[in-house]
């Protein structure tokens, strides 16, 4: 079998915490040789030892030449398995949201020098991009203990990524164009995926790049744009809904060309507001943050340094919420209360009791929930899409009828079948409104995550369901929920990952 390294094996086994000795002990090769693949003077030639590496690997470190020679591993059957009706109890602190870090991590793509990211969480989708950014050649250095990740793109090519089909992996990777394209000129991807929360048209970040000049070339594999000016010649993009990814696109990229530009309907989301603040204190001049209209004077040769990654909302309504449903008292840390003002307004309507503290929330037991006439989602600083379908898990634990209206993704009320197994009273209107009569006591199923927040979601309503649920399709919820598992049991819930 003949195989070669989709990366550096010394950044692999630093991340995956081998030293070269334990891994020649582990293949059953002498030391040096695991040096010499290191060095990339060889690599292992003997099938046993291919095999036994890519058992430890997999398609993340090892690229066969014959793609026959792959060895064909059984799936585990993966999933979680709550057993519910425990109360939660004790302190949370809340990591950095994978919604900043990942735009944030693409601008780091804008400058030569280095940056480096401090609260960093450990999740999927962070661990997809630093590889992508690994095969652009991008040097990268992770200590998740301390929660720092360090990004040098110095010697980046941005040709490297035609065939990556990590990109596939998450619809996030389109952040990528913006920084590539300013530096480069050109920037092509194949066709990122995700989530399968609604058709999500790339639309509102290709139309928005023509519209300033870039020749766009798209189709169901691929998206390659090319830019050949120093300067816009129209200065205007009029994004047509307020997008959160293609503001940052956008934003990222008019930060690295050195004109100026004017962004119109722009989104604001905390995660947004964070992007915009680092490609300030890399060099970019931006008027407008907080408002729908920037004005941003870019320029070249932006500057590295060191950027924190706010903390993450969404954590914050997610275990907020299972302590309401399961009583107890929690102390969540860590909390920027500005993201959170529509989640409060709706969670004070439910009766649930709680406390602002100083970048903290204190959630209490509340035994007498009730319903609320509408729960909508909006863009910010409405009430958030992420955080409508633990928020329908709640209610389903609250008295009387309330109705969800879904305004931004078609396919985010799928979960709701989910939870009629579990014996919640729901019916469905259309594809965006949903009403939930409670207050039910909900039984454990085998349920699936239909998306990242939606697997979230699930094991909430497993948390106060009577029995075992199973939630599986869980590398959904690992792509942005750090621990999960381990954090709730750390709260004296019956949670564990299963394997089999
Ligand atoms: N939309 C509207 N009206 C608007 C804005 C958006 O209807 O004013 C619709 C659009 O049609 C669009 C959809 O909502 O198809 C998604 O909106 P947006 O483009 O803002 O979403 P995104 O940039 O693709 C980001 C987050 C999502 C989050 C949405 C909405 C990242 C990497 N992703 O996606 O996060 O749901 O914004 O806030 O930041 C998640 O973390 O689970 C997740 C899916």
């Amino acid at each position: 079998m003949k195989i070669s390294f989709k990366k550096n094996l010394k950044n692999w086994c630093e991340e995956n915490r081998w030293t070269p000795s334990t891994l020649a002990d582990h293949l059953g090769v002498k030391r040096q040789s695991v040096h010499n693949w290191m060095a990339g003077t060889s690599t292992p030639n003997s099938d046993e030892v291919v095999t036994k590496l890519f058992l430890l690997a997999g398609d993340d470190l090892i690229e066969f030449e014959n793609t026959e020679d792959r060895p064909k591993i059984p799936r585990k059957n993966r999933y979680l398995q709550i057993i519910g009706g425990k109360e939660l109890k004790g302190e949370i602190n809340i990591p950095g949201a994978k919604n900043a870090a990942l735009p944030m991590f693409c601008a780091a793509l804008l400058t030569t020098e280095k940056c480096t990211f401090t609260n960093v969480p450990e999740i999927s989708d962070i661990a997809v991009l630093l590889q992508i950014f690994e095969t652009l050649g991008a040097e990268i250095s992770r200590d998740f203990d301390k929660k720092i990740v360090e990004i040098t793109a110095k010697n980046i090519d941005p040709t490297k990524l035609g065939k990556c089909e990590l990109v596939k992996k998450m619809r996030a990777s389109i952040l990528i164009l913006g920084a590539l394209l300013a530096r480069f000129g050109k920037a092509e991807i194949q066709l990122p995926g995700g989530c399968v929360i609604g058709a999500r048209p790339n639309s509102a970040h290709l139309d928005s790049f023509a519209s300033l000049g870039v020749f766009v070339d798209a189709d169901e594999n691929k998206i390659s744009l090319e830019f050949e000016r120093e300067k816009f010649i129209n200065k205007q993009v009029l994004f047509s809904e307020a997008s959160v990814t293609a503001t940052e696109n956008l934003a990222i990229f008019c930060a690295g060309i050195a004109d100026d530009s004017e962004l119109f309907f722009t989104a604001l989301e905390t995660h947004v507001t964070a992007t915009l603040k680092m490609l300030q204190k890399m060099g970019a001049v931006i008027d407008g943050l907080g408002t729908h209209c920037l004005k941003i004077r870019g320029k070249k040769n932006l500057k590295g340094g060191t950027f924190e990654i706010p903390s993450d909302g969404i954590l914050v309504g997610t275990y907020a919420i299972a302590v309401l449903i399961t009583g107890g008292e929690l102390l969540i840390k860590n909390v920027n209360h500005a993201e959170l003002m529509s989640f409060y307004g709706a969670l004070q309507r439910t009766g649930a009791i709680f406390e602002l503290q100083k970048n903290a929330l204190k959630v209490f037991k509340s035994p007498n929930l009730k319903s609320i006439k509408k729960l909508q989602t909006s863009i910010f600083p409405g009430f958030s899409t992420d955080l409508q379908s633990p928020f329908g898990v709640l209610l389903t634990q609250c008295e009387g009828e309330s109705l969800i209206f879904e305004t931004l993704f078609e396919n985010r009320l799928i979960y709701l079948s989910e939870l009629e197994k579990m014996g919640a009273d729901i019916q469905v209107l259309n594809p965006h409104q949903a009403k939930i009569r409670g207050k039910i006591k909900l039984k454990g199923a085998n349920v699936q995550s239909w998306d990242l927040r939606a697997g979230a979601a699930m094991v909430l309503a497993g948390l106060v369901a009577d029995g075992v649920t199973r939630v599986s399709n869980i590398n959904y919820i690992e792509r942005g929920y750090e621990n999960f598992a381990e954090n709730l049991r750390s709260l004296g819930a019956d949670v564990i990952n299963i394997e089999e």
